[in-house]
């Protein structure tokens, strides 16, 4: 699976609506992701969409009949678009056409997806996919910044390779994003960090030692990326710093890609007066390579030593910064005396909560989906927490960060 397997996709009642266009196909990941998840998933179509992609290969993937008429012949149908529209806890249109955008924008109800989707009281997701010209014409872009004020949550389309065979802004967004906006979406709490800012660091760092090669260690950044996808899901404005990976990262307002620990510390300190929560997820290189090497260090005896020198620590530089308002979250690694050791990090760091894990036990710590931690806050609290997916274990810091409890413990 991946870091969002998230309990709150668990049994969640998610309505999907596809609507026409080449992207139509892509619907399919996500309602199979959130099949897989757990969630109930049911699907509306507009007639165009089923040029694209046959109602079969919906209804297989939900496991659920797809809706697409007002008015289907076989059965008493006058209420299915209500019915449906009061089932559901969140409404995700993926792909969403220029047509249909500028239908709910006005109000008009033509169809099945248009008629359900101006009969919603839940959070709804539209991600737009369509040709560049389209995306950026005046009144597109005036449509999406109406549905943006009535609180519509858009995940807006991607640059890349599009049908027509050139390049532009138009791609629906990839599955990462759709669940980022999904999630927040289902979230119970989606205000809790309204106008707060979180600065978040996430992965490792890398170390030149000569041009071809580095000192680094296993992480990939998920943890990092969970709460930033967390802080999203509650309003908060996110500014994300992270080393290199290969996932993706989640959708921030301020994504900073660094490769050392002193890039790191000088991205951090740009935005750290400004964060209202400061999370250091990363993992941190403790030491650098004395120098690193202009040309490739050669095989010239068998034995070799390095000389290391030792990293700034930037979340302790942050602890020693940090004023009264400011709420910092660090990590601890151990391996041994976890929580003695931890809580030894929250007192000289001058942190307010640690996240304990331990890298040795199945399903936590490094490159994995899921963590098994122990949350330490500075007034003694102490909360363990099950096997989570790496999602669910965010969702747990911040609870315990701004209610000091967590339900997610006693799951
Ligand atoms: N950290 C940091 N800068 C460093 C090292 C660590 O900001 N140079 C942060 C990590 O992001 C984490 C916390 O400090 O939130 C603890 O990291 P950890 O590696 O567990 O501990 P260290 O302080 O490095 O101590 P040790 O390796 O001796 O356990």
């Amino acid at each position: 699976m991946s870091y969002f397997a998230s309990r709150l996709f668990q049994d969640a009642r998610v309505l999907v609506g596809v609507t026409g266009g080449i992207a139509a196909y892509k619907s399919c990941e996500l309602i199979r992701f959130l099949v897989d998840a757990g969630s109930e998933v049911r699907v509306m179509m507009t007639e165009s969409a089923g040029r694209f992609i046959t109602p079969l290969t919906l209804e297989t993937l939900s496991r659920n009949p797809v809706f697409s008429e007002l008015f289907p012949d076989s059965e008493f149908s006058g209420t299915h678009h209500i019915n449906l529209a009061d089932w559901a806890q969140a409404v995700i249109v993926a792909p969403a056409t220029a047509n249909f955008i500028g239908k709910l924008v006005n109000g008009i109800a033509d169809d099945f997806v248009t008629t359900t989707a101006l009969a919603l009281s839940c959070p709804l997701v539209v991600a737009p996919a369509m040709n560049s010209n389209m995306w950026q014409h005046f009144s597109v872009q005036r449509n999406v910044a109406q549905l943006k004020e009535n609180d519509v949550l858009i995940c807006e389309p991607e640059e890349g390779f599009l049908a027509e065979g050139y390049h532009g802004i138009g791609r629906l967004a990839r599955l990462e994003y759709l669940l980022q906006y999904l999630y927040r979406a289902l979230h119970p709490e989606p205000n809790s960090l309204a106008g707060k800012t979180v600065l978040i660091t996430a992965g490792r760092t890398e170390e030149p030692l000569d041009p071809a090669r580095i000192l680094t260690n296993r992480s990939t950044g998920k943890m990092g990326f969970a709460l930033a996808v967390e802080a999203f899901a509650r309003g908060a404005r996110v500014v994300l710093v992270h080393g290199p990976t290969h996932v993706i990262p989640p959708r921030v307002d301020r994504l900073v890609g660094v490769q050392t620990a002193q890039q790191m510390l000088e991205a951090v300190e740009k935005h750290f007066d400004q964060a209202d929560v400061f999370l250091s997820a990363a993992a941190v290189a403790d030491f650098r390579p004395a120098s690193s090497r202009p040309d490739k260090i050669k095989k010239e005896n068998s034995e070799m030593s390095l000389q290391l020198v030792s990293n700034p620590d930037i979340l302790a530089t942050m602890g020693e910064r940090k004023k009264p308002r400011q709420r910092l979250v660090g990590f601890a690694v151990e391996t041994r005396q976890g929580v003695q050791n931890a809580r030894k990090k929250l007192e000289v760091k001058n942190l307010d909560l640690v996240v304990l894990n331990n890298p040795g036990e199945p399903g936590a710590g490094f490159a994995v989906d899921t963590n098994r931690v122990t949350l330490l806050g500075k007034a003694g609290e102490r909360v363990e927490l099950p096997l989570l997916s790496k999602l669910d274990v965010a969702r747990a810091v911040f609870e315990v960060l701004l209610k000091g409890s967590t339900d997610l413990a006693n799951e």
